[in-house]
């Protein structure tokens, strides 16, 4: 984004070249491979390996942040392993109070408000605690900061999705995984279809050949919601962010970045790296208020002119679908639902001679499967490291993002160079120098 002032001015203003990285397409079958052997779970057996209790700290203790908790607490049990969530963090006392009492009456534990730290440089203070992994839930815009931090105190991360709202941001993510591999460290994202063994059963056909190869496809996230209100007389623009923080673009990355990322990630994950360009349509008509858009139509190009069609949308009562479809020279993948593959067709595109994917197990939640990942990865010593997929589909949300905006198509090589950072980002949170964005969606092509 593309403030949106900024981005009225001129088409690719916010692409000035500061740094220039190559960019790594991922193997996709060491992906796969690597993701399929992550869902094969083996309760109890690493309990022993621990020496001693493994501590966690949560920083961000809203809805996602509490569950997460909950869902890293589950997975150790499912291990067998000793694991105790010894500190939260957050912004506003309400919240941490909601996060204490849910995490007892869910889980059972018990946390102290002197175990608590309140501020937006209170995750220094998690970071010189004495934690071995630290949960990253705050909104998006400020994973890149967090993150640094915590791998440069030598922490195990999860982290949640988005990983960044800006091309800075995002690349920031994949250098910060390179010093996690140096130090050995495990970052594991909360793109848990990555963890699901229904999307592991179609990566694996789909890599075995079951629809040849990919020749184009749609991806979906649309469905209602989205509005945010009015800020409320008296509270500060900083707060303010915060509490409304999925209606900003500066805050969340709007909505292709924020949810829609999901449905990049199996894109990119399905085509084996990111896209090469992409033109983006969207803008408003129902929203009122902060500065994002109801909609986004994408087409993303991938190398051998294979296009993929991204819709995503947050217009109560229209059509709802959150899925992913690839057409494949020989056959169709089709898949559909919001985290179980419980609808999935692969096969003929008759859609009548399906291969057969084998069965799977729906519990544990793909939720609770990716911390075991974490938490095994810890104890076997086999860092997991999923920075750099993670931050590439962020970023290919984020570019789908700053087309629609701009109304130009954007490339993968200026989004891997431009020196565009949103503003407010965490320095000003930080410095207490938050200003509120203009509260308007940006007109593409103008100016
Ligand atoms: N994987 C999934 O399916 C899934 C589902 C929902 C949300 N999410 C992601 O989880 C993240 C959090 O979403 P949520 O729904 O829990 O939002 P939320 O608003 O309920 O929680 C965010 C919390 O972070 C706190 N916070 C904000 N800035 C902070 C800072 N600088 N330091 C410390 N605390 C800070 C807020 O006060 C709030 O309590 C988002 O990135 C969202 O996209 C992922």
């Amino acid at each position: 984004m593309v403030n949106t002032r900024r981005a009225t001015r001129g088409p690719l203003h916010f692409l000035m070249n500061t740094t220039t990285s190559s960019v790594t397409r991922r193997s996709f079958v060491k992906s796969t491979s690597t993701a399929a052997a992550l869902a094969a779970v083996s309760p109890g057996v690493f309990g022993a390996a621990s020496k001693r209790p493994l501590k966690s700290a949560l920083i961000g203790t809203g809805g996602r942040g509490t569950g997460a908790a909950n869902d890293h607490l589950q997975a150790a049990k499912e291990l067998g392993v000793d694991l105790r969530l010894v500190m939260l963090g957050d912004v506003f006392e309400d919240r941490l109070e909601r996060s204490i009492a849910t995490l007892k009456s869910n889980a059972g534990v018990e946390i102290s408000r002197g175990q608590c730290v309140l501020g937006f440089d209170g995750y220094k203070k998690v970071m010189d605690a004495d934690v071995d992994i630290v949960l990253l839930t705050t909104p998006p815009n400020f994973r890149p900061v967090h993150l640094a931090a915590a791998v440069a105190a030598g922490k195990h991360v999860f982290v949640e999705k988005p990983v960044g709202v800006d091309p800075v941001g995002c690349r920031s993510v994949m250098a910060t995984g390179k010093v996690a591999a140096e130090k050995k460290l495990s970052i594991v994202a909360g793109t848990q279809r990555r963890h699901e063994p229904g999307y592991l059963a179609v990566a694996k056909a789909v890599k075995e050949g079951a629809i040849g190869k990919i020749m184009g496809g749609t991806i979906h996230f649309c469905l209602g919601g989205g509005s945010i209100g009015k800020k409320p007389e008296g509270m500060s623009d900083a707060d303010w962010l915060i509490r409304s923080w999925g209606g900003w673009a500066e805050m969340c990355g709007d909505h292709i970045v924020e949810q829609h990322v999901h449905s990049i990630d199996v894109m990119n994950w399905f085509l084996g790296g990111p896209p090469i360009n992409c033109v983006s349509f969207g803008h408003r008509a129902r929203r009122k208020n902060g500065n994002c858009y109801d909609f986004f139509s994408t087409d993303y190009e991938f190398p051998g002119g294979v296009h993929i069609h991204s819709m995503a949308r947050q217009v109560t009562e229209t059509w709802s679908r959150i899925g992913q479809f690839f057409r494949g020279d020989k056959g169709i993948a089709d898949v559909t639902g919001l985290v179980y593959a419980d609808r999935v067709y692969v096969g003929g595109a008759d859609r009548k001679s399906p291969v057969d994917l084998g069965k799977w197990e729906r519990t544990p939640t793909s939720y609770v499967r990716e911390h075991m990942a974490l938490i095994r990865s810890i104890l076997d010593g086999n860092p997991i490291n999923e920075a750099h997929t993670i931050a590439e589909s962020s970023l290919t949300a984020v570019m789908g993002r700053i087309s629609a905006y701009n109304g130009q198509m954007v490339t993968w090589e200026e989004m891997m160079t431009s020196s565009f950072r949103c503003s407010p980002n965490p320095d000003d949170f930080e410095s207490g120098t938050v200003k509120l964005p203009a509260e308007e969606p940006t007109i593409p092509g103008k100016g």
